[in-house]
């Protein structure tokens, strides 16, 4: 089988990795890739949003099956085209990726099936907005852009100048664009965050081994909120009485919800969820693997990736036994100077071999690219470095040292990951 997957973070890179894994991969093309993805699949440089580029390459390559990684090619429908040309697909069709798309849609459909959220409210002018915030003066609050921002269009505003202020710049300045014309105001919820991955093929809904990711740039979660600075899996908040409450009140009420729509989902579901003393509750969904939770849940996942993929793809999911090892895994991110804002790329990168890799741990590469006979950085992410472990500890110890040994200019990390609730 020659399989292409879309996109070129560490996400990707922890998705061929698995998938080489399989007997029936024979060729793996990455569009575009990165540089330490070029060790292990072939590139192709198509942006991962270009749908006809992206059509035309499969087509002239003749590939057997797709995996859509990121969120925005899906939103925007390259399942559906992928489909349509009949080359199988890994990843939802545009109907079912809105829940990802736009959270107006999934707060009406988690409050129309009952789904456990935080209260909230929509709105499409900035005056009402603004007037619902004076009127509740409840704080925290949270103000949220419909549609995708690259995982920022969510703000945390302490009192009611920075909750104007939220909605003054999404829906007034549009500083995320046409993603703030319509926005969500949620209550604040407290608790721990857990990550679940699941795979579903619109019927049947096989959780993956739960995850922790850390949002926020610096120790202590402090700093702005990041795609994610490490991960640990599975999450020590989430137990098996927590697994089996989410299971009954959330991710089945949530692909029964997706058909009754009319869009069954099928892929992998991303499930956001906060610990509350009143139960779990959805704090977002993602349409797809979270980044960098695949980069500890993968190295868990014992059966063969792709034969997976092809259940969910044909919707015998059911058929498959699902299996991951009990060890723990931790991921930690090193990150170029001054992400998540500005940032300058272009730094060798000192410490990994010929493959971008180091011996006792997997090197997960989310921005580099190869330049004069060596990797360099090229991303706010860099790297991601995972290892396994009989205990948390022991993960997190064998990752951390590994971290030691790789170096670029400007490169920070957090030293706390796996550490702080
Ligand atoms: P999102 O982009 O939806 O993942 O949100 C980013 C982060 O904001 C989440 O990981 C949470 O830490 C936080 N967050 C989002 N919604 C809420 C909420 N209702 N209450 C508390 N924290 C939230
Ligand atoms: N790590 C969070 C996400 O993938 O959205």
């Amino acid at each position: 089988m020659k399989v292409l997957v879309v996109g070129s973070g560490g996400r990707e890179h922890a998705l061929i990795l698995k998938l080489r894994e399989s007997p029936k991969v024979t060729k793996i093309y990455a569009a575009p890739g990165n540089g330490g993805i070029s060790a292990v699949a072939e590139l192709a440089d198509i942006k991962a949003t270009d749908i006809d580029g992206m059509l035309a390459f499969a087509k002239e390559k003749s590939i057997d099956f797709a995996v859509i990684a990121p969120d925005d090619p899906l939103v925007l429908g390259m399942g559906d085209a992928f489909e349509a040309a009949g080359i199988p697909t890994f990843g939802p069709s545009k109907a079912a990726a809105a829940i990802e798309g736009s959270k107006v849609f999934s707060k009406n459909l988690m409050k129309k099936y009952g789904i456990p959220t935080a209260s909230y409210e929509t709105f499409d002018d900035e005056d009402a907005a603004v007037a619902y915030l004076k009127a509740q003066g409840r704080y925290p609050a949270v103000v949220k852009a419909d549609g995708l921002a690259l995982g920022k269009g969510v703000i945390i505003a302490a009192d009611e100048k920075e909750a104007c202020d939220a909605v003054h710049a999404m829906m007034g300045d549009k500083i995320f664009g046409a993603s703030g014309s319509h926005i969500v105001i949620e209550e604040y919820l407290e608790g721990p965050e857990v990550s679940v991955l699941a795979f579903t093929d619109g019927k049947t809904l096989v959780p993956m081994v739960s995850s922790k990711d850390h949002k926020r740039a610096f120790d202590g979660n402090k700093g702005l909120n990041t795609g994610g600075m490490g991960t640990i899996a599975p999450n020590p908040f989430y137990t098996s009485e927590i697994a089996a409450q989410c299971m009954e009140t959330i991710f089945l009420p949530t692909i029964e919800a997706m058909r009754k729509e009319g869009r069954p989902f099928k892929g992998c579901l991303y499930f956001g969820l906060m610990v509350t003393k009143d139960g779990p509750k959805v704090i977002e969904y993602n349409c797809r693997f979270g980044d960098p939770e695949t980069q500890v849940v993968l190295p868990l996942l014992k059966t063969d990736l792709f034969e997976i993929m092809e259940a969910v793809h044909d919707g015998r999911l059911g058929e498959i036994q699902v299996e991951f090892s009990s060890q723990c895994a931790a991921c930690v991110i090193l990150a170029s100077g001054g992400y998540p804002q500005k940032y300058q790329t272009g730094y060798p990168i000192a410490g990994l071999d010929g493959d971008g890799q180091v011996p006792g741990v997997t090197i997960y590469h989310a921005g580099t690219k190869r330049q004069d006979g060596q990797f360099a950085t090229s991303g706010g992410r860099v790297l991601g470095i995972t290892a396994l472990g009989d205990t948390l500890d022991e993960a997190l110890d064998k990752s951390y040292k590994a971290a030691e040994g790789i170096a670029f200019t400007g490169a920070y990390r957090r030293s706390d990951i796996g550490r702080i609730c």
